[in-house]
């Protein structure tokens, strides 16, 4: 086993303010993306194309065209005022920050749905990504367009905050036991 460490930097509060950006990709993958695996060719593809585009992260597609999660993310929405995310099979990653997320959520009375969704339904305010090296980050800009007003909303700034004291708790914690 090989363990590299380095220093994870924050996003700039301009990051922050003014959201992550995406571009959506048909699923290129292989069928077992619910493996955390290192052949993670496709998703460095993904990513590099995004970066190319001036984007943060891309989302993949299924063939209906429903979000399935990013290359190092997983995406939800909020629709009609419910936290959306596809659900957990062969076509997704369970990430950790995920699976926080849709506790926070519940912990905060914001209903939860696991199920597919596309970036046109109606009632869509926000969309979101999280993972454990970024926590939760608004996603503002997709494909060009802005998502609703393009600007971070509250209920995904809300859960980015409940994510970091989340993650600050867990630091202490660990700074209490080595001490
Ligand atoms: C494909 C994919 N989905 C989701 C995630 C998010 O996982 P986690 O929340 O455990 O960081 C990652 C992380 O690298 C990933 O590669």
């Amino acid at each position: 086993m090989v363990i590299t460490v380095r220093e994870l930097p924050e996003p700039s509060v301009q990051q922050v303010t003014h959201g992550a950006t995406a571009i959506t990709r048909p699923d290129i993958r292989w069928k077992r993306c619910d493996i955390k695996s290192i052949a993670l060719l496709a998703n460095v593809m993904g990513k590099q194309e995004a970066a190319q585009l001036g984007a943060d992260e891309c989302f993949w597609q299924d063939e209906r065209e429903s979000i399935l999660e990013g290359c190092s993310s997983n995406a939800l929405a909020l629709i009609n005022g419910t936290l959306v995310t596809h659900p957990l099979d062969h076509q997704v990653l369970g990430g950790i920050a995920r699976s926080m997320i849709l506790r926070l959520a519940a912990e905060h009375d914001i209903p939860v749905e696991e199920r597919a969704w596309r970036l046109d339904e109606n009632g869509l305010s926000e969309c979101m990504m999280c993972s454990t090296t970024d926590a939760v980050m608004p996603v503002c800009h997709i494909n060009g367009h802005a998502v609703c007003d393009g600007k971070p909303g509250p209920v995904s700034m809300m859960l980015r905050q409940a994510m970091l004291d989340e993650f600050n708790a867990l630091r202490q914690t660990r700074q209490e036991i080595a001490s």
